[in-house]
């Protein structure tokens, strides 16, 4: 059976080229740091869920080595082929077109370490989800979980919400993700929610990255993110006067200051 798509994950598909261009601005630098966290070793199994075009996929495969194996997991295609692009040369590198909720490895062996960079507050069940990912680390493996420190997209999004609201007379309501990404936003949220999940070692390492803004990459930045949902079904007119409104409201706006959680824990 065909799989359904959410419209979040419709989204990243159809801002796909938006979200290439933050990726060496921001996915990769987040994503590395991910690795780094707690690299894998040497011949390691891995699994990336939520991986995008790979921007944590790529340092853990150039990590594990030809030997190790990393099953990396979206389901918006368009990333997924920018991925498969990008990793040439990482033949220890697959990239799957499933849903990381339900995600359960081809050969039935465990994972030593299973990632997770800006993507586990779009899954539904949030904590059901997180709880089966677990379960698919060997006894002693580390879950590696990066979300976004609280308010740090707050200066990109925030203008879009009310230009939206200007120009249609509509108010958003909070996104759930959103509502789940607040849920995981401090040190003390993710250690907290890390340790409900029965796991051990609990460590939070905040990631800092400043990056110059302009109105035209900011509106990239939410073109390129799950924030486009919004902007679903609305003529092309009406598109056109939200962009220049958040461009209005974005002109003196020129950093954005990503600060991401990366949180790690071990089964
Ligand atoms: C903000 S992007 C992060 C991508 C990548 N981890 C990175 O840091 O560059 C969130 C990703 O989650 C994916 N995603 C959302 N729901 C998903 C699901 N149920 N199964 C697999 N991937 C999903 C989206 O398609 C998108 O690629």
């Amino acid at each position: 059976m065909a799989e359904s798509i959410p419209a979040v994950v419709q989204a990243f598909d159809h801002g796909s080229a938006e979200f290439a261009e933050w990726t060496p601005l921001l996915w990769d630098p987040i994503g590395a740091a991910t690795v780094e966290a707690a690299p894998p070793r040497p011949g390691g199994r891995v699994l990336d869920v939520c991986c995008g075009s790979g921007s944590s996929a790529i340092p853990a495969a150039r990590a594990v080595g030809v030997d190790g194996l990393v099953d990396a997991v979206d389901l918006a295609r368009e990333l997924l082929d920018q991925g498969v692009r990008r990793a040439e040369g990482l033949p220890q590198l697959r990239f799957h077109h499933a849903d990381a909720s339900r995600w359960t490895s081809v050969d039935g062996l465990p994972y030593d370490r299973v990632q997770c960079v800006f993507g586990v507050f779009f899954l539904p069940d949030m904590d059901a989800a997180a709880a089966h990912l677990v379960g698919l680390l060997r006894p002693g493996g580390a879950f590696a979980v990066t979300t976004w420190r609280q308010g740090s997209v707050d200066d990109v999004v925030g203008p879009l919400v009310q230009a939206l609201t200007e120009r249609t007379g509509r108010t958003l309501d909070r996104p759930a993700s959103a509502q789940r990404a607040a849920r995981v936003d401090t040190d003390e949220k993710l250690a907290g929610w890390l340790r409900s999940l029965g796991l051990g070692e609990v460590g939070v390492r905040l990631v800092e990255r400043d990056i110059p803004l302009t109105a035209d990459s900011a509106w990239s930045f939410v073109m390129g993110s799950g924030i486009r949902a919004a902007l679903d079904g609305l003529d092309t007119p009406v598109v056109a006067a939200i962009h220049a409104r958040y461009r209005e409201l974005m002109a003196s706006t020129t950093t954005l200051s990503a600060r991401a959680l990366v949180g790690t824990g071990i089964r």
